[in-house]
């Protein structure tokens, strides 16, 4: 192993260039070091193709990673946290709220709070990107589980305390944040628990609550899974919805190309999600030896999967680094969204949601501008705007 790159060498995970735009470092590990050691052992892939294959070993699993997530472990309980079967039996409990159908609903929800928001912008156009993208899908989710949609500023602040957790390298003080913001999550879900209990209603709260009743989950998976629904269900989307209005204002072209081609709404959706993934890594590990591209990894070891290296991979896409909402079917495909039996629940809802408030702003307003730097919350495994000052123009 002693021959193998550091990691530290390539992807200096405290490195603040290298927390606000990671693609240059990853591009150069891709090239150089697409196999590297970390510090703390772990091995770091970054070519597609690894992730897919070593990703996907039956032998490669998920849940240890998630014990040494801080209060995070909380979601050990959760499909997130449990390897088979209890994965998919937790899975399975909520995929009928997920599926296409069903979104079309959801999405009706994300458009309406959408509209009622811009009805209250004032003539000069100005508006928080980022407020109105996290409101529109916290409130989306919110419908989903049949609990009042209030606490937005709360549920925010305090995911935003307990994401920095879930770095490669989490300072003593991120640790703490998320074990304060945790006792907040925790206690809100079991409010909303509560509160479904006494006031039964039709969501997924109370389906979820009908099942642990038939004894088909647990009183702690019963809280895992909703606090993972309620807290991280507009994270990431909120984040694309932001990233792609900033690009919007960048690229005036492509927002014209997005309100006058129907057509291309999807596609440009599915670029962007492979441009800029919100949460760039995703970790296992290792229950067999393993020999990667000739270095001995030993069971026990952590796999450090770089999803947004991935997504950059020239041996994939050609030209990477360019945003093409009409790259060829081959090269349409990501991993932002995870891959194998992990993968994301809420990709379509996800996707949906991010369309549906660019088109109701397209819908309205012909030229999107950033009126002041955004602020940002940027680790190595987690992207945030904390604000997207815009000015839509008519
Ligand atoms: C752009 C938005 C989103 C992104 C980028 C995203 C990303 C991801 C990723 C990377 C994973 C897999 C983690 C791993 O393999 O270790 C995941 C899992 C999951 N996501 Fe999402 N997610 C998004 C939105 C959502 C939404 C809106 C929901 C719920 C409504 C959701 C529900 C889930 C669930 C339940 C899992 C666990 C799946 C499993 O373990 O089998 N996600 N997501």
């Amino acid at each position: 192993m002693s021959e193998c790159p550091r990691t530290a060498d390539y992807l200096p995970w405290l490195d603040t260039e290298l927390r606000r735009d990671p693609y240059p470092f990853y591009a150069r590990a891709l090239e150089e070091a697409p196999v590297s050691l970390d510090e703390d052992g772990a091995i770091v892939l970054t070519k597609y193709d690894d992730l897919m294959h070593y990703g996907r070993l039956p032998s490669v699993i998920i849940a240890p990673e998630w014990e040494k997530a801080g209060a995070w472990s909380v979601l050990l309980d959760a499909a997130i946290g449990h390897d088979e079967p209890n994965h998919t039996r937790l899975k399975r409990l909520t995929s009928k709220w997920l599926t296409p159908k069903r979104i079309r609903e959801w999405v009706k929800i994300t458009e309406a709070v959408t509209d009622e928001i811009l009805d209250r912008v004032d003539t000069d156009g100005v508006i928080d990107g980022s407020d109105l993208a996290v409101e529109a899908t916290h409130r989306t989710i919110c419908h989903l589980l049949q609990v009042p949609d209030d606490e937005i500023d709360e549920v925010r602040r305090h995911m935003r305390q307990a994401m920095p957790m879930l770095s490669a390298v989490p300072s003593p003080a991120d640790i703490e944040a998320c074990t304060e913001a945790h006792i907040y999550l925790q206690n809100r879900t079991a409010a909303l628990i509560e509160r479904s209990r006494a006031q039964p209603g039709s969501g997924l709260v109370d389906d979820l609550l009908q099942a642990q009743d038939r004894g088909e989950l647990t009183e702690a998976e019963t809280l895992a899974t909703l606090l993972f629904f309620y807290f991280v269900g507009h994270m990431d989307a909120s984040y694309l919805i932001s990233s792609g209005l900033k690009l919007f204002a960048s690229r005036p072209d492509l927002f014209e190309t997005f309100r006058s081609d129907p057509d291309s709404r999807q596609a440009m959706v599915a670029e962007l999600v492979r441009f800029d993934a919100p949460e760039p890594v995703i970790t296992r590990a290792t229950t067999e030896d393993l020999n990667i591209h000739g270095y001995r990894v030993p069971a026990g070891t952590t796999l450090r999967l770089m999803l947004g290296a991935a997504n950059r991979d020239p041996d994939i896409y050609s030209n990477p680094h360019e945003f093409d909402h009409t790259r060829p079917p081959e090269q349409s495909r990501n991993l932002t969204f995870s891959f194998g039996s992990h993968s994301c629940q809420g990709r379509l809802l996800a996707e949906a949601e991010i369309k549906a408030v660019w088109e109701r702003i397209g819908a309205r307003y012909s030229r999107v501008e950033v009126v002041a730097e955004p602020e940002m919350m940027l680790t190595d495994a987690s992207r945030h705007y904390l604000t997207l000052p815009l000015r839509l123009h008519s």
